[in-house]
């Protein structure tokens, strides 16, 4: 997708005026059947001409299916995409976020519901709404130029469907680097016959947070890394600014920051260089990241000034952790507990205790604990970037508040991964030859910016074909020296050897991951990493079903 620059997002919102006159986008037609509207590439953004013989986003397959679904009661909700200041407590920051407050207001459902979400649109960009982890109809899916066009700013868009699926979603804009602002919000399909018995429930938002500090934002960064670091002076010396290792008190930045300076010198003109070298982490396989937050966010909030959970010793708690990070993955523990892990991704696993957990970003985890009596810290790690967000679980009133940079012991104890983990027996996808494998080689680097699957770039008119009722296999063979979480739309797919099935799944540098699933929701569907910077610059393709 184009990097916009500060020109053209100014132009675009000069060319929206006030706004309600542009307030034209598909989606602001209430009331009118989708099937109907013209969702389709055509319509996009992207000029690229949508390639002959795959299943439309709005055709009848993805209505058929739909109807398969059974849409229940309506829950309405209405969100308005807007600029704001956030505080995050002590500090604020101009974002973009919905409404006033990060994380944006959680959407709670019950299984069967028809969602029906209305997004108004008051940034100065076009945006959309992605709902993350969803097997939805395709056509409600928010991938501005391939499933719909871009909400214009001013106009508004409706988007309704059916949940098919209980757990923890989330949802963001598929639109450039948006998603690492404020805009993110937790989403929560309820079971109405939830096997799990539990006293509370505690959802956790983990998020790294660049938007407005010291003149940063996501389009800033997006246009450094895309400079890639051939601007850079590698000889270490007069071309690195090493004050720019310091970030923030008590954000010890691991590795060293550059300078940004474009290749000829000049000065970055929205704030400090953000670019990250050298934050190494075992876990990841190597190099970490390649962005250096200043600030690492649990539920909006400054490890300085933490959310605190309140409950009763012994009350049993259900944890619904999601990292909608942008290029940061966190390890997460709570100081004095054991984690039992029931479920990855929405869906059940077996049970298994685990003292710490790796979430890349756009992956959950749902886990169990018996609270302790006292004060403990939940903290998330930011892997090898050497910096930690904090929340605090408290119990009665007594004990001191964990400190902010506190690493409870557990951080480093058992740690289990989405590998180690086993589907739940009634969720795991029964054992069958694949019909089709689709191999994707994970490519590029931060050299040269040029993440890529097979060596392409994102092309939103690139197919990789698969068929209706096929069960897919997709292999992912990471040939970069990073690690990726890589994330399909519209599916669940399940890691091998009974697995568990998730959307999004870390594959480390240097080894191959293969996942199945059954091809059994119609549509064109995005697979990238969950990078957005990876994604945005060139990692990221679609899977479309063959007409
Ligand atoms: Cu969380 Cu393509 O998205
Ligand atoms: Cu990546």
């Amino acid at each position: 997708m184009r990097t916009p620059t500060r020109r053209t997002v100014l132009g675009a919102a000069l060319a929206a005026g006030t706004g309600l006159l542009t307030a034209c986008s598909s989606g602001s037609m209430k009331g009118m059947d989708h099937g109907s509207m013209n969702h389709g590439p055509t319509s996009g953004t992207t000029g690229a001409a949508a390639p002959a013989g795959y299943l439309a986003p709005n055709g009848p397959e993805v209505a058929a299916a739909e109807a398969r679904r059974n849409p229940g009661p309506e829950r309405k909700v209405a969100l308005t995409a807007t600029e704001t200041t956030l505080d995050l407590g002590g500090r604020t920051v101009r974002s973009w976020a919905y409404g006033d407050r990060l994380p944006g207001q959680e959407v709670r459902a019950t299984l069967g519901d028809t969602l029906a979400v209305t997004l108004a649109n008051h940034l100065p960009q076009p945006t959309t709404l992605h709902w993350h982890g969803l097997a939805l109809r395709n056509d409600m899916d928010g991938v501005p130029g391939v499933t719909q066009a871009d909400v214009r700013p001013g106009a508004s868009f409706e988007y309704r469907f059916a949940l098919a699926h209980p757990g923890t979603y989330w949802f963001h804009p598929h639109s450039g680097v948006q998603q690492d602002r404020g805009l993110y919000a937790p989403l929560i399909v309820e079971d109405p016959r939830e096997p799990l018995a539990y006293d509370k429930e505690w959802v956790v938002v983990l998020d790294d947070w660049v938007d407005g500090v010291d003149g940063s934002t996501p389009d800033a960064v997006l246009a450094e890394l895309a400079r890639g670091m051939g601007g850079m002076d590698h000889s270490g010396g007069s071309g690195h600014d090493m004050a720019g290792m310091t970030g923030m008190p008590g954000h010890d930045m691991a590795g060293m920051t550059g300078t940004g300076s474009a290749p000829g010198g000049t000065p970055n003109a929205a704030g400090p260089s953000r670019m990250l070298m050298g934050a190494q982490s075992p876990l990841l396989g190597g190099d970490a990241g390649d962005v250096a937050y200043p600030f690492h966010l649990v539920n909006g909030r400054l490890a300085t000034a933490p959310e605190t959970f309140a409950a009763k010793p012994g009350d049993r708690i259900r944890i619904r952790l999601v990292n909608a990070g942008g290029d940061t993955a966190y390890r997460v523990a709570l100081g004095g507990h054991e984690l039992t892990v029931t479920h990855t991704d929405g869906f059940p696993v077996e049970p298994a205790t685990a003292q710490a957990l790796l979430l890349g970003m756009g992956e959950r985890y749902d886990v169990l604990v018996t609270a302790k009596d006292g004060a403990f810290p939940l903290t998330a790690l930011a892997e090898g970037k050497n910096a930690t967000a904090l929340a605090v679980l408290r119990t009665g009133g007594g004990g001191a508040a964990p400190d902010a940079a506190v690493r409870p012991a557990e951080l480093d104890g058992r740690l289990v991964t989405a590998g180690q983990l086993r589907a739940a027996p009634d969720v795991r996808l029964p054992a069958k030859a694949p019909d089709r494998t689709v191999r994707l080689e994970l490519t590029g680097g931060m050299a040269k910016a040029d993440w890529a699957f097979n060596g392409r770039r994102y092309d939103p008119a690139q197919r990789y074909p698969v068929a209706a009722g096929e069960r897919v296999r997709l292999e992912f063979r990471n040939s970069t020296a990073m690690w990726h979480p890589v994330h399909l739309h519209g599916h669940s797919f399940a890691l091998p050897g009974d697995g568990p099935r998730k959307d999004t799944a870390v594959v480390l540098p240097g080894t191959t991951l293969a996942v199945d699933f059954d091809a059994d929701n119609p549509g064109l569907w995005m697979v990238h990493c969950h990078n957005v910077y990876h994604a945005e610059t060139g990692m990221m393709t679609v899977l479309g079903y063959r007409a």
